[in-house]
């Protein structure tokens, strides 16, 4: 997968790209992270990039000739178009899901008071990281990215990411390590045993407990099986 981020602040992708995960999936080839300076596409001789709100106001808006023309010079009919924006719809686990199916994926980043509403024909959807306001869209850029990336194949073992929270529906179940005993408090015995059934049924029972304890409103849209219904109401009786 090809990753095109346009940004007034290319710099700001240098760490991300070059640590951990992203850069070990880069470095494999399984997706490339492309920054481009929408400055460069500034006509003017100082490059200006925004421009006053017409109608007054306070802040600066993003010019719609200057990011078109950066749109249209780094994009194709192969490209997914994306705006970063608090009025996107709000992202999520499914929407990664989506996005790691398009082979390019083109995410454009504002920055001061957002982009001149023109810009809006120019892509494919928008997408809102959550209900406040960020500086600019390079940290939404980055969670996307990032969302996507491990999401591809190979980037991280399948296993890594099938039971991870919200790809089932539930909650993750709770993870531990060594040591089995830190400042008296214990693993859970069963992860212990060697029995996978009876360690499926533990992580099942506490993916389903947490998500009933923390993120209740999941389980509304849950397909629940017959074992897991059952599971679900041993939970309710031991935590009244
Ligand atoms: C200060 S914000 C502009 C907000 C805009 N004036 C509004 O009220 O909708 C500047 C840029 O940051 C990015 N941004 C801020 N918050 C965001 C969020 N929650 N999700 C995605 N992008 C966001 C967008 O690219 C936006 O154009």
């Amino acid at each position: 997968m090809k990753i095109k981020i346009l940004t007034l602040f290319p710099d700001m992708f240098n760490e991300f790209k070059n640590e951990s995960i992203i850069k070990r999936a880069i470095d494999k080839g399984i997706c490339s992270v492309e920054c481009i300076d929408i400055r460069e596409y500034s006509l003017d001789k100082h490059h200006h990039v925004d421009d006053t709100p017409c109608g007054g106001g306070a802040g600066m808006v993003m010019a719609v000739d200057v990011v078109a023309r950066c749109i249209r010079a780094n994009t194709s009919d192969n490209s997914h178009i994306i705006m970063m924006t608090p009025q996107g719809e709000r992202y999520s686990q499914k929407k990664a899901e989506e996005l790691k199916k398009y082979d390019e994926l083109v995410i454009l980043c504002g920055h001061y008071e957002g982009f001149d509403e023109r810009i809006r024909d120019f892509v494919d959807e928008e997408i809102s990281i959550g209900d406040f306001v960020l500086t600019g869209g390079e940290i939404p850029a980055m969670v996307i990215s990032d969302s996507v990336i491990r999401l591809l194949d190979n980037a991280i073992k399948e296993e890594s990411h099938e039971d991870d929270s919200f790809s089932t529906g539930l909650l993750e179940y709770p993870q531990y390590t060594r040591p089995i005993d830190f400042e008296g408090k214990l693993v859970p015995e069963v992860l212990l045993s060697g029995n996978h059934k009876n360690i499926q049924r533990f992580r099942k029972k506490e993916a389903l407990r947490r998500t009933y304890l923390k993120r209740p409103d999941l389980l509304e849209k849950y397909n629940f099986t017959k074992e897991e219904l059952e599971l679900l109401e041993e939970i309710k009786k031991e935590e009244i």
